[in-house]
């Protein structure tokens, strides 16, 4: 295993639920962890929980290239390189084609799609240089395997899959390494605002989320974990 202790890791989407369980298991485990969500407040919260100094965190709209520039030179000024991007940020819109709305699509298209094209392309600079990183995208099942309802949704997290993958086949010369997560449903605020029966009680609990990505973050760098699929119990069939 890789040992966590001083390692720079650049988490998006820490406001969300899965972000700041992760957030605080990487501090516990001696990463040099920064921030960055949308909400100020959110996130002032959360550094003040885990520990992380005001240079460390940055609030920027992953839809906003602008914003994601300067969210870098935050993050390289403040940090240095990061060695790991883990992007937990994303929104879920789960409604029947009749009632998706354009708005609709595009909202999941920009966040979820657009969001992790921006963040990689601005961390990959810095990894290139050093030839070696690993960043981690959420696809969940549903970039996997489609859901009655999830047309926006699944496009944008399948589109992450595609985009990674012929990422990956660019940097096939470097040692960047490209992770993407599976996961099944997981209790969070991610199903505040979704309109759609669920058994929160049968959920993944955040925190056991949140472990799995640090149990990636810790993968040895001579070989690649290119997918980790992590479903509740009782949904186990993909
Ligand atoms: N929960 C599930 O069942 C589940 C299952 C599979 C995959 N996933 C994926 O896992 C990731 C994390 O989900 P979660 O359950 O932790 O959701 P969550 O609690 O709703 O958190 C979402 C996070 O994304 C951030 N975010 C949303 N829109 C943003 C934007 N435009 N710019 C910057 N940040 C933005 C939020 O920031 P603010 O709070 O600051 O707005 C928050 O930090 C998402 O990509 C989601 O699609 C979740």
């Amino acid at each position: 295993m890789e040992k966590l202790n001083g390692k720079k890791i650049l988490v998006a989407g820490a406001t969300g639920g899965i972000g700041q369980a992760l957030v605080k298991l990487l501090k516990q485990s001696g990463a040099e962890v920064f921030v960055t969500g949308r909400n100020q407040e959110k996130l002032g919260q959360l550094a003040s929980a885990a520990g992380i100094p005001s240079s460390h965190q940055f609030a920027a709209d992953v839809c906003r290239s602008a914003e994601i520039t300067q969210l870098m030179e935050a993050v390289l000024s403040h940090m240095g390189a990061p060695e790991i991007l883990v992007n937990a940020a994303g929104i879920g819109i789960i409604k029947p084609i009749d009632g998706l709305s354009e708005e609709d699509f595009m909202n999941s298209i920009h966040t979820n799609l657009l969001g992790t094209f921006l963040l990689v392309k601005a961390v990959l600079p810095s990894m290139k240089e050093a030839k070696k990183g690993l960043i981690i995208n959420i696809p969940g099942v549903l970039g996997k395997v489609p859901m009655a309802g999830a047309a926006a949704y699944s496009a944008s997290k399948y589109g992450i899959v595609g985009m990674m993958q012929s990422i990956r086949e660019e940097l096939k010369r470097t040692e960047i390494r490209i992770t993407n997560l599976f996961l099944g449903g997981v209790d969070s605020p991610f199903w505040d605002t979704i309109d759609l029966k669920v058994q929160k009680e049968k959920m993944i609990r955040e925190e056991e989320a949140a472990r799995s990505i640090w149990f990636l973050c810790q993968q040895p760098a001579s070989g690649v974990v290119s997918e980790m699929v992590l479903q509740p119990f009782n949904h186990q069939a993909i």
